[in-house]
């Protein structure tokens, strides 16, 4: 399967002015495609904006304000685009909110619950809603990358609505990519981006950390090899340790343990030393 920057082709990408989505239109340029960039910070959009035009020239970009959480804003952006330059090639949805999970988590107010699904969960299904119908009629190869975490698999207590918003990612993302594969057809395929500790935003890197340029090697390597789930490692987390603390979560249900028993008193020394031991399938 062809990588997910193809020359000459268009790439959305949401979140697209800082970190991971940054590193991804940049790629983009790089490869020859045009680039529309997402974003909801206005500095952060011109400033990426200028970086991608000076690799592809200004023709080749259209840098759009929007919030993902308003389906109105992608639809609208979605007929523009199409009218401008086809349906994307590359759609990648990828923008998320960080509200702090603050000291009550569960009891969080309800404010920060409803912004971070509006645009955690319902930002990746608006894009895939406003997008995916010209993708169908234009009939040729694509890919969606819908970017989850892996809080979304594991479930690390603190911040459980981002936690949970990114569950619904990892779920909904199975779900598209199984009704695209079931298309006859269809040349369109969909993947789970699941970024390790990754330097963006305004933090400065940090030693354990990958770079976003990493992610988005490993991504297109993984989407080359027509891989679903991109579980990227980073400095201080390998891919084994990643696959033991997914398996412990499953087997949670399975072996009927307390929930989140990886940090229950009682089974943390049990999965301490369940990651010692190599894993067995
Ligand atoms: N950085 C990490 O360690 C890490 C780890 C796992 C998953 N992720 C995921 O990677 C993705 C990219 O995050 P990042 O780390 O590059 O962060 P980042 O803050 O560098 O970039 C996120 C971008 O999304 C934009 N954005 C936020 N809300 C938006 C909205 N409603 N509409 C449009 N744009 C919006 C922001 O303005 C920002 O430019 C996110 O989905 C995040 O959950 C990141």
């Amino acid at each position: 399967m062809a990588g997910s920057f193809s020359s000459g082709g268009v790439a959305v990408i949401t979140g697209g002015a800082s970190g991971i989505g940054r590193a991804a239109a940049l790629r983009a340029a790089r490869s020859g495609m045009k680039v529309v960039l997402v974003d909801a910070n206005a500095h952060k959009l011109a400033a990426t904006a200028a970086g991608l035009s000076a690799i592809i020239g200004a023709d080749n970009v259209m840098a759009e304000r929007v919030d993902v959480a308003e389906f109105s804003a992608m639809s609208d952006l979605a007929a523009r685009v199409s009218a401008r330059w086809g349906s994307p090639m590359l759609l990648m949805n990828n923008a998320a909110a960080f509200v702090s999970g603050g000291a009550g988590g569960i009891l969080d107010p309800n404010d920060n619950w409803q912004r971070l699904f509006a645009v955690n969960v319902m930002g990746v299904v608006n894009g895939v809603q406003a997008f995916l119908p010209g993708m169908f009629e234009a009939g040729r190869p694509a890919v969606i990358v819908n970017t989850g975490s892996k809080q979304g698999l594991t479930n690390p207590p603190g911040n459980p609505a981002y936690n949970t918003s990114k569950a619904a990612v990892n779920a909904y993302t199975q779900n598209l990519a199984r009704d695209l594969r079931e298309r006859p057809d269809c040349q369109i395929s969909a993947h789970l981006l699941i970024p390790g500790w990754t330097t963006t935003g305004d933090a400065q890197p940090h030693p354990s950390a990958w770079m976003p340029d990493q992610v988005i090697v490993f991504m297109d390597d993984a989407i080359s090899r027509d891989e679903f789930f991109i579980l990227c490692p980073d400095g201080e987390t390998p891919r084994e340790t990643d696959e033991k603390r997914i398996y412990w979560n499953a087997m949670d249900i399975i072996a009927n343990r307390p929930a989140l028993s990886r940090w229950h008193k009682d089974h943390k020394q049990a999965f301490a030393e369940f990651m010692q031991r190599p894993l067995k399938l």
